[in-house]
């Protein structure tokens, strides 16, 4: 047997990346995040002789099919590189809601990505493996990497075999901040979000807008960040979610919920009040608050009042996907 096991965290875009150029999984936009503390997966990838096929389970469970291919497109990536035959077993646990928007297939892909390449005995550095990651899912390549991180939009013709990895920009104390996240469901997500950009892509009738808005705020943000600047990176990120939701909403394709607008509103409140803090939502309908370390008690405690907020997780600016353990190979 050959294994390892990888530790990964989710990340939140700050720009967020949604649209895919026409081949492959290459972002059509730039996006910049934070890499989160507080928020774990955790993957063990076995490569063993004695398995006929592989398996996946996913928190305990047997993953869905959509899951584990997904899982075993990678896999197969890793054995054509490596010359390896045997199949994989892959064990992977979250220790936040899975699959409902709280990026899961981020820390998901960056775990397995890392894992599997280590058990596999190939020595690529961190920038091959999150180009490996992005081929699973485009978010993931940038949980590779500690503190900000950038992901750059791909060329617009890309070939499938170009390399496109995320870069560390820079380091997670360039700006203090912590991330709230106030989670409204511990269900899973209607509509994944590879599925939600695809039809965002085909319907909105904003979604030229966004194409084109999304790298003017992205390269404000990235300033914004080198001037160490929290309320502009604040006040840019939320611009860049509601101008991405703006146009998945125009397709129909709609995250929010009544909790949503509700976090979304006492934001706006606590900012009526002079308090800097900002939202930034993702694929599913939980918020993630963008405040200062000084003001983030008093904030926790508005987010764990407010209506349909089931609990916030804090969650601060860490490290990138690393191995925990690596063993073999013995057979
Ligand atoms: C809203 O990386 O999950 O979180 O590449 O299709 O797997 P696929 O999509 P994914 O999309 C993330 C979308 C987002 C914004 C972001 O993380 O940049």
């Amino acid at each position: 047997m050959s294994e390892a096991v990888a530790i990964a965290h989710p990340n939140v875009a700050l720009s967020k990346y949604w649209g895919k150029r026409a081949v492959g999984r290459f972002p059509a936009v730039p996006s910049l995040s934070v890499t989160l503390s507080g928020l774990t997966t955790r993957t063990r990838v076995r490569f063993d002789r004695a398995l006929s096929e592989d398996r996946v389970v996913l928190n305990g469970a047997p993953g869905d099919d959509g899951a584990r291919a997904r899982a075993v497109d990678l896999l197969d990536r890793v054995r054509r590189a490596a010359g390896e035959k045997r199949r994989a077993a892959v064990d992977s646990s979250n220790d936040f809601p899975t699959a409902s928007g709280l990026a899961s297939s981020a820390s998901g892909f960056a775990a397995l990505a890392l894992a599997a390449v280590r058990a596999a005995g190939l020595d690529w550095d961190i920038p091959r493996v999150s180009d490996l990651a992005r081929r699973s899912s485009a978010s993931a390549a940038r949980s590779l990497f500690g503190g900000y991180v950038e992901l750059d939009a791909a060329h617009p013709v890309p070939r499938e075999d170009d390399i496109l990895a995320a870069r560390s920009i820079a380091p997670a104390d360039q700006l203090p901040l912590l991330v709230l996240v106030c989670v409204t469901t511990e269900g899973p997500k209607a509509v994944g979000s590879t599925a939600g950009m695809a039809t965002t892509m085909a319907k909105s009738p904003y979604a030229t807008a966004w194409l084109e808005e999304a790298p003017r705020l992205h390269a404000r943000l990235r300033e914004a960040l080198f001037a160490k600047d929290f309320e502009a990176v604040g006040e840019l990120a939320e611009s860049s979610a509601l101008a991405m939701h703006a146009s998945a909403i125009a397709a129909g394709v709609i995250y929010w919920t009544g909790a949503t607008l509700d976090v979304l509103a006492a934001v706006r409140r606590l900012r009526d009040a002079r308090v800097p803090v900002f939202a930034s939502i993702d694929a599913g309908p939980h918020v993630k608050v963008l405040v200062r370390p000084q003001d983030a008690s008093g904030v926790h405690a508005v987010m764990r009042a407010t209506a349909g907020v089931r609990r916030v997780i804090e969650s601060w600016p860490g490290q990138g996907a690393r191995l925990e353990a690596a063993i073999g190979p013995v057979s």
